[in-house]
Order: C-alpha cells, then structure tokens, then sequence
C-alpha cells in the first residue's frame, strides 16, 4: 500500500523526469524524491541527459542523513554498471529503508535485479505507483527497448474532406497559425524530422523548430528519403544543422549532407535512427511515405490537423494508398484527444492495427 505523501513524492518524481525531455534517450526519463519518515520531501534528482548521473545518485548527493527515509522512484534502480555505477548500491549504502518504485525496468540489463538487490539488502520495495503515467513518461524508452525502433510520430495536415494540396499542389496554408505552432513545437521534442523526396522538393521545406524557444542544441535531425535526385538549392541544404538523405545514389548531394546508404525498409530506417541516438521521429508527410508507413504498421503516434475547408476530388489525398479493400481492415485509432486549435482540430491518438 501506497500512503499519501509517497503519492504526491511520485508525482513530483514524474514532473522532475519530465525535465530530462528528449537528451536523455537511449536512457528512460527518470526523477527520484527522498521522503522523511513524516513524510515531508527531503531531498530530490532527475536524469538530466544521456551519460549524466542517474536521479537516485542526484537526490542522494543533495540529501544529508537519510537514513530510515523512503525513496520514491519513477523507474526500477539500476543493478549494472553502464555510464555510471550500480544506483542500487547507492540506495542500499545510503540508509534508505524502503524504495517506492513505479515500473519495473524492461532492459534485460536490469528487468528485476535492482529490485531483488534491494530487497537482499533488507530494503522494503514496493513497486507499482502510477504505473500507467511512468509508462506514457517512458514510451519511448519503452517502444526502443520492445522492438529496437525509434517512436515514429506521423503528423498530417488537411480539410474536412480529406486533402492535403489543391490541383497545382500548393498546399500552404490549409491549417492556421496556432497549428503550425503547435508543429514547432512537436519538432522542437523530437530528435528528427522526416520527410519523401515529394515534401522536400514541392514545400521546399526548412523543418526546422522557429517560432518556439529552441536552442541550436535542440534542433532536430533532418531526414530525407529519395531514391530519385534532390535538388542542391533546397532549403534543408542550406540552413544550419545536420541533415540525412537516405539514398543509394550518393553523387549530387552537397559535402555538406550526411548519407544513409544501404537502408531497404523502412523498419531498418527507423532501427538505423535508433542506433544515431534520434529516439523520436517526426514524421512530416507527404501522403505517399505517410501511407507506406501505415502499411507497414510503424506509426506508433498520430496528430491529425483538420482545418474547417474542403478541397474536393480535384486536391491530393492527405495519404497515399492503404491497400485497404473492406470496411474490416479500416486503421482506427485509440486513446483518442481532441483539441480544438485556433480554427482547426487537432485529433490525436495510438493506431490500432488490427492482429492477424
Ligand atoms: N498536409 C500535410 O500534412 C502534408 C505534409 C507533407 C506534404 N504534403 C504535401 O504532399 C505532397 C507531396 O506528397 P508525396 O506523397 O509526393 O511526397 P512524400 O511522401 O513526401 O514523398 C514521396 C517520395 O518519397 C520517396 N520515398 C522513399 N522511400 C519511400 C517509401 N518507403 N514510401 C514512400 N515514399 C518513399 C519516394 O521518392 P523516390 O522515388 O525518390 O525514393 C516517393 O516518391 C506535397 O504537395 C506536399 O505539399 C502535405
């Protein structure tokens, strides 16, 4: 059982994690809070960014005595010497006699272990508060250590009647101002943006995050994927910061350009991002990419802006061809929200795809 100032200690842990934002991945978002046996907050940490010291050792290296006081944690301690050394030794070397944890840590490297050192330590371990928020806090730590992936993010843009550029294609603007801050935003938390040969030589997009406070550091990664050739005077070749075409044909591309070659899938792609330490792809589209996406059932989140317009049959589809041929094979999505964005709406969820 959980007492009352272990659950305000955990929420206070979940919004210290929160401030590790995206520099902490391949690592988990993580905030730890010491409590007194009275319950009052002591002491607290988080994992600021990759590499850096754990929250346990952050919260312990600002408390004095702790002894008889209760830990409470977002994630399992650690029991295996990575970057830093083993938290759990931390914990039980400290004096604290009892240790609140809200998930277990999936790593094989840890999956239980710091729990079980714990309690060979005589440490009381209660694991499980708030379990369902640390896991929407992690779930991309989590999705990364289940399949090897990056989080994909696909982010569209259309009318009411689903399209997303008139006959000529131009496309801008369909949505309004507030949305297209609030995609700055997305690009901002994400460690890469994506987007098909089409995007990048019809928008001629920058994709980078402006119109938000966003540091050089905090730029995401461009991504490109283009068979065919790209042409030089694209903006995305000739601003600030690191781009990636994913491509076989290397020649024409400027020095300045990072190439991916040899990725055939777009599962490799996103196990490619991965490895390159980019745990959050920001998937900007066109319809085509966003589709085979879809097929091959990588999208793990989807925003869809709808601004109150129609451009009827004569406009492009906001996403390419599903393969869908009954009403049984329909994509929905799940935990849904719904917010309404200046003029348009911002539909949000997880796809649901449907088992075999
Ligand atoms: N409303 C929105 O949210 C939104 C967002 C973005 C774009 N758009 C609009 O969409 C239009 C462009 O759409 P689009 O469908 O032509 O562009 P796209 O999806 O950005 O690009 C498609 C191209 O990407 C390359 N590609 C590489 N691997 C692919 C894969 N696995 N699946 C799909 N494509 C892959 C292909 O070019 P290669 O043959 O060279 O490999 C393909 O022709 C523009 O008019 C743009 O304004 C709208």
């Amino acid at each position: 059982m959980f007492n009352k100032p272990e659950h305000t200690a955990m929420r206070r842990a979940i919004e210290l994690a929160l401030q590790g934002g995206k520099k902490v991945f391949p690592n988990p978002r993580v905030g730890a809070v010491i409590i007194s046996p009275q319950g009052e907050i002591v002491a607290e940490g988080f994992h600021a960014f990759h590499g850096g010291a754990h929250a346990e050792r952050n919260a312990l290296s600002q408390a004095g005595d702790v002894r008889g006081c209760t830990m409470v944690v977002t994630l399992e301690p650690c029991s295996h010497h990575g970057k830093t050394p083993p938290c759990v030794e931390a914990v039980a070397d400290s004096g604290i006699s009892r240790v609140v944890v809200g998930l277990t840590d999936p790593n094989p490297l840890v999956a239980g272990e710091g729990i079980k050192f714990l309690r060979n330590r005589d440490i009381d371990v209660e694991v499980g508060l708030l379990k369902e928020e640390v896991e929407k806090l992690n779930e991309i730590y989590l999705h990364y250590i289940a399949t090897g992936r990056s989080f994909l993010h696909l982010k569209m843009a259309g009318t009411l009647d689903g399209r997303s550029a008139a006959a000529d294609g131009s496309s801008r603007w369909i949505t309004g101002e507030e949305s297209r801050r609030k995609v700055h935003e997305f690009r901002r938390s994400s460690h890469a943006v994506l987007v098909g040969r089409g995007t990048a030589v019809t928008d001629n997009p920058e994709l980078t995050a402006r119109d938000v406070q966003c540091t050089e550091e905090d730029q995401p990664v461009r991504i490109v994927l283009a068979r065919g050739k790209l042409p030089f005077d694209l903006k995305l070749f000739n601003s600030s910061g690191r781009t990636v075409v994913v491509t076989d044909h290397h020649g024409d591309l400027p020095e300045s350009v990072e190439v991916w070659q040899g990725i055939d899938t777009l599962t490799q792609l996103l196990a490619r991002t991965a490895r390159e330490g980019l745990g959050l792809i920001l998937c900007e589209g066109g319809g085509s990419l966003a589709a085979s996406l879809l097929r091959e059932r990588l999208v793990d989140r989807l925003s869809i802006f709808t601004a109150p317009a129609v451009l009827g049959s004569s406009g492009s589809p906001l996403l390419g061809n599903l393969e869908i041929k009954s009403i049984g094979d329909i994509i929905r999505m799940a935990n849904i929200t719904v917010t309404r964005i200046g003029d348009d709406t911002l539909t949000e969820g997880r796809i649901v795809y449907r088992a075999d």
